[in-house]
């Protein structure tokens, strides 16, 4: 049987480098994409010195001529993906002399459009696949189920221009999912939870135990399930 192939986008560390790693011990031919290639190279030598197979690639989400020159070398190559994890994500609520609307401005570059940009130019290798998924990494913190929830674990958390970044993403999630139905494409949003990332100043948990929720929805064998959001425990509300 063919290997699948996965792309998994801003990959040369925390969740997205864990992501391919858990991939790759399942059998899964791995794409790593990284914005800065010699950081990915230097990320995918730890896994192929592991025998996995992974191999570094070029991906800047919010720059249409690397997206779209990506595209075109896994054509030729491959000619399909079966899963694209949409990890590549930021949040800039804590950075210093920044306006709430440079954040805004920013945080959406690469968590919407630059999702946005990477699913469009992508569906025409996912949907040469005959199980293809497409796994976003989102956030609880966007959920407005739980935000309304006065028990909720994370009540206290106010990040407003990342957690409006990743509401947006599950809209879009939403939409992607109708609109990719008719071509067998199945969409997912997961959120990994608070996890030990740069990004996070490493609180949280491991990596490791956060990816298994990406890791479950890109190899998912119902063809029945799409259009989830979900963590470990079950279904987030939107
Ligand atoms: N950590 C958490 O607690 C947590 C919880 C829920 C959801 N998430 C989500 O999980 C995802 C990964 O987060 P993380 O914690 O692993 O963060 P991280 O350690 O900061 O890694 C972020 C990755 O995204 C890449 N990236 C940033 N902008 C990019 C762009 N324009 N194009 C391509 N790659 C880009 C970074 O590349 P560079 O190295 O070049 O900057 C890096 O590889 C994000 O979507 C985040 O929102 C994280």
């Amino acid at each position: 049987m063919d290997k699948k192939i996965a792309l998994v986008s801003g990959a040369n560390r925390g969740i997205g480098l864990a992501t391919v790693a858990a991939l790759a011990e399942k059998g899964v031919q791995v794409l790593l994409g990284a914005r800065d290639l010699e950081k990915g190279k230097v990320a995918a030598k730890t896994l192929q010195d592991k025998g996995l197979d992974v191999e570094a690639v070029q991906l800047d989400t919010t720059d249409e001529a690397s997206v779209t020159a990506l595209v075109k070398t896994l054509d030729e190559r491959f000619g399909k993906i079966d899963i694209l994890v949409n990890n590549a994500g930021i949040a800039l609520d804590y950075a210093p002399d920044m306006t709430t609307a440079e954040k805004l401005m920013g945080t959406f570059d690469v968590n919407v459009a630059g999702t946005a940009r990477m699913t469009d130019h992508m569906v025409a290798l996912l949907e040469k696949s005959d199980h293809a998924r497409i796994v976003n990494v989102s956030s609880a913190l966007a959920s407005f189920g739980l935000r309304h929830d006065p028990s909720w674990i994370y009540k206290d958390i106010k990040m407003p221009t990342y957690a409006a970044s990743k509401a947006a993403l599950n809209a879009m999630i939403v939409s992607y999912t109708e609109e990719l139905a008719e071509k067998g494409i199945k969409v997912h949003g997961v959120c990994p939870g608070l996890t030990a990332t740069e990004a996070t100043g490493y609180q949280g948990r491991p990596v490791e135990e956060a990816i298994q929720v990406i890791i479950k929805f890109a190899l998912l064998v119902d063809a029945s399930i799409t259009g989830t959001f979900e963590n470990d425990e079950g279904t987030i509300p939107w």
